[in-house]
């Protein structure tokens, strides 16, 4: 059974999507909700299912990403988990906290990747007059919303679309694709996963 450390900082709903999936045969289970804020929405709703959480304020460490990566390693380290699963973590991560888990880290990206890495993807999407957009479930490199594919699901761009009123269509697949990602993932298999939604 694969350990997994889920990694937010907001409301954390694909969070609640990859706990409630990993049950019964699943080769996989949560240990640990973990988040950059103490004051995270997700985090309250993770400790209600039942779940360890932890945080680690990333304000106190100012610039100094090295000392709060370090922190963040130390307070999962007693978990031993197997993946971590980032699930709307906001934090860029850099190589010294990426490379130690090189394979075994996984981040959800709200876009259909390689295009629009960072942030505001879906104003991007819309602004270029794309015809369909999506998330992404990628392996973590130490390049932001780089790595490995491992599964998207595509949505089409509706007339009149918003940016929000895109988010949230994307935001039901992201609950499809993530789950299914990790279930395939946490067995041994990297084949990526492709949905289509609407
Ligand atoms: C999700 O849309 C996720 O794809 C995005 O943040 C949201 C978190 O929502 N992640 C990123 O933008 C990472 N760069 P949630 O807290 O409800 O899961």
């Amino acid at each position: 059974m694969k350990k997994v450390a889920i990694l937010i900082s907001g409301g954390g709903s694909n969070m609640i999507k990859l706990v409630e999936s990993m049950t019964g045969d699943h080769p996989a289970r949560a240990v640990v909700v973990a988040s950059n804020d103490p004051q995270a929405g997700g985090l309250q709703k993770a400790a209600a299912m039942g779940i360890a959480t932890l945080a680690v304020d990333h304000r106190p460490f100012g610039k100094d990403r090295a000392a709060f990566e370090d922190a963040l390693q130390q307070a999962l380290a007693p978990y031993q988990p197997d993946i971590i699963c980032l699930a709307g973590f906001m934090r860029v991560l850099t190589a010294g906290f990426v490379q130690p888990w090189a394979g075994r880290m996984l981040n959800i990206h709200p876009s259909l990747l390689p295009k629009y890495k960072g942030l505001h993807t879906h104003a991007r999407a819309l602004e270029a007059g794309d015809s369909e957009a999506g998330c992404t479930v990628h392996e973590v490199t130490p390049a932001l919303d780089d790595g490995p594919i491992l599964g998207q699901a595509r949505v089409p761009v509706l007339p009149g679309d918003t940016p929000d009123a895109l988010a949230a269509r994307v935001l039901v697949q992201e609950h499809r694709l993530y789950p299914a990602v990790l279930r395939r993932f946490a067995s041994g298999d990297r084949t990526p996963v492709l949905l289509q939604g609407d």
